[in-house]
């Protein structure tokens, strides 16, 4: 390994995240690293432009939260993290590889990384808890039912739901479908998991447990975290970094302690649990 002072400058702006840790500055958990880069990503539907040059890395093994108010495009970015959406312009990196300079069926071996839970927990209604957990493993792998078992019910087990293996979807409420999309999206042992506004239609209580659930599972089984949401609440309890986005752009990004103890007037206006979002910036 060259060790001259370009070398390492060099490795150091190739890592240096647009909004990102600062040298010097000692990441508040992870490793520093980003598996998952987003730069200078643009999005338009029609006429009408959802990102506008975003730029945002996630520090491996820490738990991002991006917020933003409603129709801001947090699923629209989520959508580009996994590769469902491409990009006007810019770049989608994971794992350091631009996810749309490679074949289709790289593409397809990339998304097993993943592990999202989508808004609405996108549970198949055909099928009961325990074999929607079950889909991505039956889908994706070669092992056999018994061992498909052990990690099924392991998962299950996790996030409290060993009672309801056998209810369907429409059997169970809002916060267990929350679960069951939760232990399906852990249950390829994947080193990304996204989390599409989580709280979205529970009530504060069951919203709580369900951040306690995430951190624990976090705490147990590490992994890149990104949750989107427009829960100030939420982002509070779990985020070692947060994001701010505003008409497209990530306008903050930073530790989270830092962002919520801010004299930004922004970022203080953002997080004061305004769902509505900063004013007087139009
Ligand atoms: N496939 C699509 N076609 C057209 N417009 C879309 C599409 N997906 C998202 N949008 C629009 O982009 C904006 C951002 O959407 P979205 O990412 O879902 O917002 P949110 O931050 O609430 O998750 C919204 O105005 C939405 O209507
Ligand atoms: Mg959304």
């Amino acid at each position: 390994m060259s060790t001259t002072p370009a070398h390492r400058a060099a490795e150091l702006t190739d890592t240096l995240p647009a909004h990102g840790v600062l040298p010097g500055q000692r990441p508040a958990a992870g490793n520093g690293t980003h598996s998952m880069e987003v730069r200078g990503v643009h999005k338009a539907f029609g006429d009408f432009k959802v990102l506008q040059g975003m730029n945002l890395n996630f520090v491996d093994d820490a738990i991002t939260t991006v917020l933003g108010p409603s129709g801001t495009g947090k699923s629209v970015l989520i959508k580009h993290l996994v590769g469902l959406l491409e990009p006007d312009a810019g770049e989608i990196l994971i794992h350091g590889q631009d996810i749309w300079r490679i074949s289709e069926s790289e593409r397809y071996e990339l998304r097993k990384k993943f592990g999202v839970l989508f808004q609405d927990g996108a549970l198949f209604g055909s099928m009961n808890l325990y074999d929607n957990t079950a889909f991505p493993l039956r889908k994706h792998t070669d092992l056999s039912e018994h061992d498909i078992s052990d990690i099924v019910l392991e998962r299950l087990h996790e996030v409290g739901l060993d009672k309801a293996l056998t209810k369907y979807p429409n059997e169970v409420s809002g916060g267990m479908r929350k679960r069951a999309g939760f232990a399906r999206a852990l249950v390829m042992d994947p080193d990304i998991v996204l989390f599409d506004e989580p709280d979205s239609g529970l009530d504060p209580v069951r919203t709580s447990l369900l951040n306690d659930l995430i951190l624990e599972m976090h705490r147990q089984h590490k992994g890149t975290y990104l949750l989107v949401t427009h829960d100030i609440r939420t982002a509070r309890k779990v985020s070692d970094y947060v994001g701010l986005i505003w008409k497209g752009k990530v306008v903050h990004y930073g530790e989270a302690e830092a962002a919520f103890n801010s004299a930004d007037p922004f970022v203080r206006q953002f997080l004061s649990g305004d769902s509505a979002g900063p004013l007087g910036m139009d």
